[in-house]
């Protein structure tokens, strides 16, 4: 499973990248807005100067046209831009134009089955279904995610990969994981509880508390942890 961040923060992408645990990022308009960049297009570039993989930028208008335009604007910003499109009838429009030029898509705002099988059909690189959004109306994220992937996997023809989005806690990533979803876009704060237990902090402070006894080390006299080697 790809692990994307789902951030505009080009510190907390940095953070993260240097974990080598990272394959792209995605953007929204909130998420730019959050971060207070006043540059949109020089944050995707320095975004894409960090993390190779998929980063998905935005198009920021809802007409066809304007769509149309800005898509392809974005798309020559690097080679790892994915155009995020929502999925409304323009937004697959351009999706399958840019789709068809070799442009990597992503369509966002997947609320449906349905809606994730237009997706394909439009040749979508990426379909984004928002898992915390739905829980958050009572409705099953997760069983949007399932009901997608069975879809998919009846039709190999299908090149669309599962990017669970709006994702809110460690369980929502590991269902997805279950349910074989290709992709999960995490918030960076998910990310680092991905990485801790309580027991895991336990066990490690016993260890440190019981080699300290043995009076031993481990590096010979001379040699420096890395970050002190010249
Ligand atoms: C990702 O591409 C989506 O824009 C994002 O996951 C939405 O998350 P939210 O529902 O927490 O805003």
């Amino acid at each position: 499973m790809k692990f994307f961040v789902d951030t505009a923060d080009l510190n907390e992408i940095k953070d993260l990248a240097a974990t080598g645990l990272l394959d792209g990022v995605t953007t929204n308009p909130s998420l730019v807005a959050k971060s207070g960049h006043s540059n949109f297009i020089d944050l995707i570039k320095d975004i894409c100067a960090i993390v190779s993989g998929p980063v998905s930028a935005e198009v920021a208008a809802t007409d066809f046209d304007t769509m149309m335009a800005e898509g392809l604007y974005l798309s020559k910003i690097a080679k790892n831009i994915a155009v995020k499109v929502p999925l409304t009838p323009a937004g697959l429009k351009v999706c399958k134009v840019l789709s068809d030029q070799g442009t990597q898509v992503n369509v966002t705002l997947c609320f449906s089955a349905a809606q994730a099988i237009l997706a394909a059909k439009a040749g979508a690189t990426f379909v984004s279904p928002f898992v915390g959004r739905l829980d958050d109306i009572g409705e099953s994220g997760m069983q949007l995610i399932a009901d997608i992937c069975e879809i998919y996997r009846a039709y190999p023809n299908f090149k669309t990969e599962v990017l669970v989005a709006s994702v809110r806690s460690p369980m929502h990533v590991v269902e997805a994981a279950q349910l074989g979803a290709h992709v999960a876009t995490i918030p960076p704060n998910v990310i680092r509880q991905l990485f801790t237990h309580p027991l895991t902090d336990k066990g490690l402070a016993q260890f440190v508390t019981d080699w300290a006894k043995t009076g031993q080390k481990i590096l010979p006299d001379g040699v420096q942890p890395l970050k002190t080697r010249a």
